[in-house]
């Protein structure tokens, strides 16, 4: 049992007598230096270990910390430690640990403390090192659900950077026959599922629920049934571990793949290419969002899966048509859409051109050459996106590029980025390409950037089919 001696003084002649060796001017100590502090373990009546602290305004300094030597190796300095952390959470805390004690060091890195400087000789022989927990130092475990479409992930992600453990299940292979998601399918497989891939998530990581500071999860934009499912999982999660809510919009978890690569630096801008988004972000600093422009009309990745089904690809199209362009050359020739001093983009032309080209070569019973069609609308796709987004770049004078959302897994459009980008001395960043689809990597980091922002939601959070980017 942990005692606070500040109310028990008069226990301090029991404690003389357990560690009378340092513990011989306490009395006089407390009544002298009122930022002394003294915290006690018990075993039944007796003191088997103590920690003697100071607390000086946002900083606690651990002075002397010892344990009986019939009780060391119990886990009792531990728990004293842990006590104060969890207790004094808002403050600086600094401690002096045995260079070679590798065990306790390796107990106080994981909770939050970082090594911070060396005395040496500290311990008559033995140097000491001073370790520091700042508030702000403290690891950041965000457990992301993402649930919007037709995956099913979960993931944790430490400090919005690093990626602990993703399990992502994919329900492409069930809507291949509709060649769509169907919406009610979906949500459905996502209630069959959530339960398996959290526990795997978990399980990965080595974690419980309880290590984790805070439960991300998409709650829009996307299909209404589906992202209820993932919603609902992090209500009732946060309800039972009593855990912080966060709330992150989709494509701020699309962004944010990119911090799992590399820091994202600041401003930037992001170019937002997904089955359902085709958008120009401009962001000032961490989770701020300003939309420049969108697509009007069809979304690019939409438009990939649509062009795909006329040259008869199955869904999701995208991939394949991908590959085909990197095979053929760009023969056809197809408008380029919506090519003016806008930021906004317009895909429904160029695929309305795509499927009339395919019909009429039909009718006049020509074989369409797959490979050249792909290659030449792909090449129109990359041309109008890289156009605008190098010119917001340059009008608003952002040196930082990123791309986000499934299309950026396009191996043409991140050929043709990465030259320009190169040849403009562009510092650009692309998500891996796993973490270019939907995965709840991104929601995790993301949702560690909007946890440190202090968005919070309570337990009448809502899914919402659209939503804004803010
Ligand atoms: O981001 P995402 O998983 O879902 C939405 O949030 O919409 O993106 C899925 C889209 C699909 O339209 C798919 O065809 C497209 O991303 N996609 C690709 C590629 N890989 C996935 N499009 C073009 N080239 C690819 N390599
Ligand atoms: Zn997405």
């Amino acid at each position: 049992m942990i005692k606070e001696l500040d109310n028990e003084l008069n226990l301090i002649d029991e404690l003389e007598s357990s560690f009378n060796y340092v513990l011989k001017d306490i009395k006089s100590d407390l009544s002298s230096n009122p930022f002394s502090h003294y915290l006690l373990y018990f075993d039944n009546d007796k003191i088997v270990g103590y920690i003697n602290y100071y607390l000086m305004y946002e900083k606690l300094e651990i002075a002397n910390f010892d344990v009986l030597s019939d009780y060391q190796n119990k886990g009792i300095g531990t728990k004293l430690i842990k006590y104060l952390v969890d207790k004094y959470n808002n403050l600086d805390i600094t401690l002096e640990v045995r260079c070679n004690n590798d065990k306790a060091i390796h107990i106080y890195e994981k909770m939050g403390f970082k090594k911070v400087a060396i005395r040496e000789n500290y311990y008559h022989g033995i140097d000491g090192l001073l370790m520091e927990r700042k508030e702000i130092m403290k690891d950041i475990y965000i457990l992301g659900i993402e649930s919007s479409c037709d995956e099913t992930s979960f993931s944790i992600v430490k400090n919005g950077c690093e990626e602990i453990s993703t399990v992502i299940s994919s329900q492409i292979d069930i809507h291949k026959d509709y060649g769509g998601v169907v919406p009610e399918i979906a949500s459905r497989a996502h209630v069959k599922n959530v339960t398996f891939v959290l526990e795997e998530c978990l399980s990965k990581a080595n974690m419980k629920i309880s290590d984790i500071d805070a439960i991300a999860v998409a709650n829009g934009p996307g299909l209404i049934g589906s992202l209820l499912v993932g919603l609902e999982t992090a209500k009732t999660l946060c309800w039972l571990y009593n855990k912080p809510l966060v709330p992150v919009h989709h494509i701020a978890g699309h962004i944010y793949a990119n911090n799992l690569v590399k820091k994202m630096e600041f401003p930037l801008i992001s170019l937002v290419i997904s089955g359902g988004h085709t958008e120009l972000i401009y962001m000032k600093e961490d989770y701020s969002f300003e939309k420049l422009g969108g697509t009007l009309d069809d979304a690019v990745g939409e438009c990939f899966d649509k062009v795909g089904k006329v040259m008869d690809i199955a869904y999701p199209a995208g991939p394949m048509v991908d590959k085909l362009a990197h095979i053929g050359s760009h023969q056809y020739n197809l408008p380029i859409p919506l090519d003016d001093d806008s930021y906004n983009f317009s895909f429904s032309g160029l695929k309305s051109a795509v499927i009339n080209l395919v019909h009429n070569e039909e009718q006049r019973g020509n074989v369409i050459n797959k490979e050249n069609l792909a290659c030449s609308f792909q090449d129109v796709v990359c041309e109008i996106l890289t156009k605008k987004t190098l010119r917001a770049m340059t009008e608003l004078k952002v040196n930082n590029l990123i791309l986000a959302g499934g299309v950026s897994a396009n191996k043409g459009i991140r050929e043709r980025f990465k030259d320009l980008c190169e040849l403009r001395g562009i510092n650009y960043t692309f998500p891996e390409i796993k973490y270019c689809t939907d995965n709840a990597a991104m929601v995790a980091a993301a949702g560690y950037f909007a946890y440190q922002k202090g968005r919070r939601a309570d337990l009448s959070l809502n899914a919402y089919s659209s939503m804004e980017l803010k």
